[in-house]
Order: structure tokens, then sequence, then C-alpha cells
């Protein structure tokens, strides 16, 4: 018998969809598939003041594929020196701004507009606790003396924790979380959320580099240990309520993921669902996987998980599927997942 599982249309907490030709080609993925998107705004000129996220909102809303069944995508506004409170307040008001995000400078792709500390933006958070609006944060430490891998927990500990003190009624993602100590920082704080990658569920990081290296897998946060993939997946199949799926999708042409200014980023919106589904029916709890996917986010950013609805079926045989996409003009981006995809076959409940 063929495992099935009917879910709300799922929400991607966390999702990159860029501009240009890029955006052109991969909006569908998302838009075909998700509901609400939270838009990062990490373009090549940050998503800063609530004008530019209308612009970009425009971009998205004209770039996505008319049969889109309910596609919505909800911007944030990029928390660097040029975000202004009365701005940030006014297009909170009117609805065109959902959240703040934050990145250290420097820990990732486009966030040389980030901060070097966060309690240098205390009297943004200040607005944003008494408003409402929710900060995301990119936690990952950029000091180069401290191991990679315990770069989240470093900026857990050193940069967030003053935070969630200072401001404890201001609402909190920590994004792409990827450790177990990221696990125990967000169970610590009510107020916490916690968005959670189909890569950094699914992988570890002896899979990047091994049996050879894989500049597919390379992301920020850096994929962990195996403990701290365990520890992930043993925490979203629990349904405990803090903990969402943001797929993090990233796309790269393939050519810029290699040499000396490699990007990082993993471009999973084809098939993060499917990724996500394996795991937790590999886990036996497929029964949980509609709270991870479609309904604890929406619960923490306050709505309710959608009407429509996803059929997922393992499929008891191997189905073909694609394995890259290529822009207009012709660049290749590698699609993430695509050993899960080829068991799952998706598709909107009609009746
Ligand atoms: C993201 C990107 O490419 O924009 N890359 C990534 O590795 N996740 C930025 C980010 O979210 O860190
Ligand atoms: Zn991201």
């Amino acid at each position: 018998m063929a495992l099935t599982i009917t879910i709300p249309r799922p929400d991607d907490w966390h999702v990159h969809l860029r501009d240009g030709e890029m955006l052109d080609a991969v909006i569908g993925y998302t838009s075909l598939r998700f509901r609400y998107a939270m838009v990062m705004p990490n373009l090549t000129t940050p998503i800063a003041t609530t004008d530019q996220a209308v612009t970009y909102r425009n971009l998205i809303n004209d770039a996505t594929p008319p049969e889109s069944p309910d596609f919505h995508p909800l911007m944030t506004l990029y928390c660097t020196d040029q975000l202004e409170v009365q701005d940030l307040l006014r297009g909170h008001k009117e609805e065109i701004v959902e959240a703040v995000k934050y990145y250290p400078a420097g820990a990732t792709t486009n966030s040389q507009s980030g901060g070097s500390s966060m309690m240098d933006y205390s009297h943004i958070f200040e607005s944003m606790q008494e408003h409402g609006i929710p900060l995301l944060v990119h936690a990952e430490s950029t000091n180069p003396n401290i191991d990679i891998y315990d770069r989240e927990a470093a900026f857990l500990e050193q940069e967030l924790q003053d935070i969630c003190n200072n401001f404890p009624e201001m609402k909190i993602t920590v994004e792409h979380i990827s450790t177990s100590a990221g696990v125990d920082f967000v169970n610590a704080y009510e107020t916490l959320g916690a968005s959670v990658t189909p890569h950094h569920l699914s992988r570890n990081r002896s899979d990047m580099i091994s049996p050879a290296f894989h500049a597919d897998l390379f992301c920020k946060p850096v994929i962990n240990s195996e403990n701290d993939r365990q520890t992930l997946v043993s925490t979203v199949t629990s349904g405990n309520p803090s903990f969402f799926l943001g797929t993090d999708s990233a796309p790269h042409p393939t050519k810029a993921k290699y040499g000396k200014e490699a990007k990082a980023g993993i471009f999973n919106a084809a098939y993060g669902l499917e990724v996500v589904a394996e795991i937790f029916a590999s886990e036996d709890k497929i029964d949980q996987l509609p709270a991870f996917t479609s309904e604890n986010g929406a619960a923490f950013y306050g709505y309710e998980p959608s009407e429509e609805q996803l059929v997922l079926t393992r499929e008891q045989v191997e189905i073909e599927v694609a394995t890259h996409l290529s822009t207009q003009s012709g660049k290749e981006v590698v699609l993430f997942g695509t050993e899960e995809a080829s068991h799952w076959t998706i598709k909107a409940k009609t009746d």
C-alpha cells in the first residue's frame, strides 16, 4: 500500500526569490506549491524601505505564474543602517512589511549591509516589540577564531541572548536552525520560534565532503553534525509548535558555487517538501507532518492554516524527476532533493 497523507497547503517561512531572470526561473516552484512565503530581503541592493518592499512585491507578483492557486509573498526589511523606524511602522501598518531580518555582516550571501552587533539596533527593536513586528535572525557568528561548526551556538550566546532578555516580548525567529544548541536556545524562550530547512533535516556535514566534496550542499549556516541533525529531526517530528518549515531555498547558478567567491545556498523550493515528507515517513511520524509544514509557522505569525489541501503519496515505483533548472540566458541551477522526489507525488486535493 502506498503511503498517503493530506496536509493543508504549506507555507515557506524563509525563501530567497531573487530578482531578474532568476526570479522568473524559480518563482513557480514556490508559488505553485506554497501559500505564504516569507521573502528574504538580501538582494544585491537590500530591501530596506517600505517603498522598496512594494516594488519588490510587485516584481514577484508580476513574475508569478497565473495558475498559482493561492500564493502570497510576505515582505521583510533588511536590518541595516538605512532602516528607519517610521518607515518600518508605516510599512507594517499598511500590511506591506511582515518582519525585519537581521544578518551579521559577512555571514552569508549579500550580508555586507548587515550589523556588527545586534545591540546597535536596539532603538528599532524597541518599536518592533511595541508594535508586534517579528525579528528574523541569521544566527551565525562571523568571528574567524570560532570554529565554523560552533558559530550558531556562539552567536546565540554572545548576541541573541541579550536581545531576548532586553526585549522579552519581541517575537523572534532563529532562522534555519542547524544545531542542538539552537534547539535548546529556542526551547528556553516562549517568544522564540525557529525555521528548519529540508537540508539541515536530511544531510550532515559528512555528506558535504564525503565521498567527495559537494558544492551543492554548501550553505549558511553550514550543515552540521549527525547528532545535530538527529536532534532537529526528533524536535520537528515531535510536533513542537516552536519549529516550522522554512526552506531557505537560495538559488545560485551552478558556476557561482565554485571558486574563490563560491556562493553559499541550496535551491530546494522544487523538492523541499518531498525531502521533508521522506524524513517524517522514515521516522514513522508522518501524522506530525502537517504541524511542521502548515500549522506551527502560521500560528506563530498569527495566521490560520490554509483551507486548501495537498495530497502527498509515497509511490512504490520511482518517478523520473528533473535535476536542474535553466534560466532564460542558460544559467543552470541544481535542484536539491531529486532522490527523495523520485519517491513522491504531490497533488492539490480537488474535491
Ligand atoms: C542565502 C542566499 O544565498 O541568499 N544563502 C544560504 O546559504 N542560506 C543567504 C542565507 O540565508 O544565509
Ligand atoms: Zn536564507
